[in-house]
């Protein structure tokens, strides 16, 4: 059950929209997601509110420093993926969060260039690498990405990022009234309807690609036992 950190220390940086966007792609693709709601302005626990049931889909909310540890481990044998949502200052819940997590998402927006918030948590992921020795998987996300940026404007940026080793997502996050419309309207973009929301269908294709992209790069790691066992059912078949 791996967890999962978006952080950036800047609010509007499109945090909570993307912890939203991977956990229902991921939820309709069978995995149980565990949303941890750290943030103060509730945005996740409110829409879950509106939602009411979302197959696979739980949020604990009011997460603090000391609550984080005990809510991952209540929770791990009936969760595929933890996403926690952190807020959008520097906090004690930064170090914690990124100290659990598997993955850290650092979402950044793709065109405004002000790119400090993201720089403060690479900062404290290499800070750790270098005095503690823990290395923690972490990538870019560019978001809230203009559609009109062409591929190769954004190839640019990656190209940049790349320069000074800080992995960046192939999927951007593209800007879209959907993303933000989810937040309005509850449930999911599937349950959304195309003649009212402009663009759904792109949406849903740049929210499942993100998705998708995480799968294959923090995967659910398998239970000691089916780990065990894989390598005997295919020899004895
Ligand atoms: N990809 C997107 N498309 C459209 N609106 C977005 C997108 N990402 C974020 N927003 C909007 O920008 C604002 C800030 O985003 P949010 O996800 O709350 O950021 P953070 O959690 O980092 O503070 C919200 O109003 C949200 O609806
Ligand atoms: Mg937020």
């Amino acid at each position: 059950m791996p967890v999962i950190t978006f952080a950036n220390t800047k609010g509007g940086a499109g945090k909570t929209t993307a912890v939203l966007l991977l956990a229902t792609e991921l939820a309709r693709k069978g995995y149980r997601i565990t949303i941890l709601d750290a943030d103060p302005q509730h945005w996740i626990s409110r829409w879950h509110e509106i939602s009411g049931h979302v197959a696979n889909i739980q949020v604990i909310d009011f997460v603090t420093s000391a609550s984080l540890p005990q809510h991952i481990s209540e929770n791990k044998h009936s969760t595929d993926y933890f996403i926690i949502d952190l807020p959008g200052a520097r906090n004690p819940l930064l170090a914690t969060a990124i100290g659990l997590s598997d993955h850290v998402l650092i979402p950044i927006q793709g065109c405004a260039m002000d790119a400090r918030g993201g720089a403060q948590v690479l900062e404290l992921l290499q800070y750790l690498d270098e005095k503690a020795g823990i290395n923690i998987g972490h990538s870019v996300v560019l978001t809230r990405v203009n559609s009109m940026v062409t591929t190769r404007a954004l190839q640019l940026v990656k190209a940049l990022l790349n320069e000074r080793n800080v992995p960046v997502l192939d999927t951007a996050i593209i800007e879209r009234a959907a993303f933000r419309d989810i937040f309005d309207c509850g449930g999911t973009l599937h349950d959304m309807d195309p003649m009212r929301v402009s663009n759904l269908e792109k949406a849903c294709e740049n929210a499942l690609c993100f998705a998708e992209e995480i799968i294959r790069k923090v995967p659910v790691k398998l239970p000691a036992c089916a780990r065990a066992t894989g390598p005997l059912i295919r020899s004895a078949a």
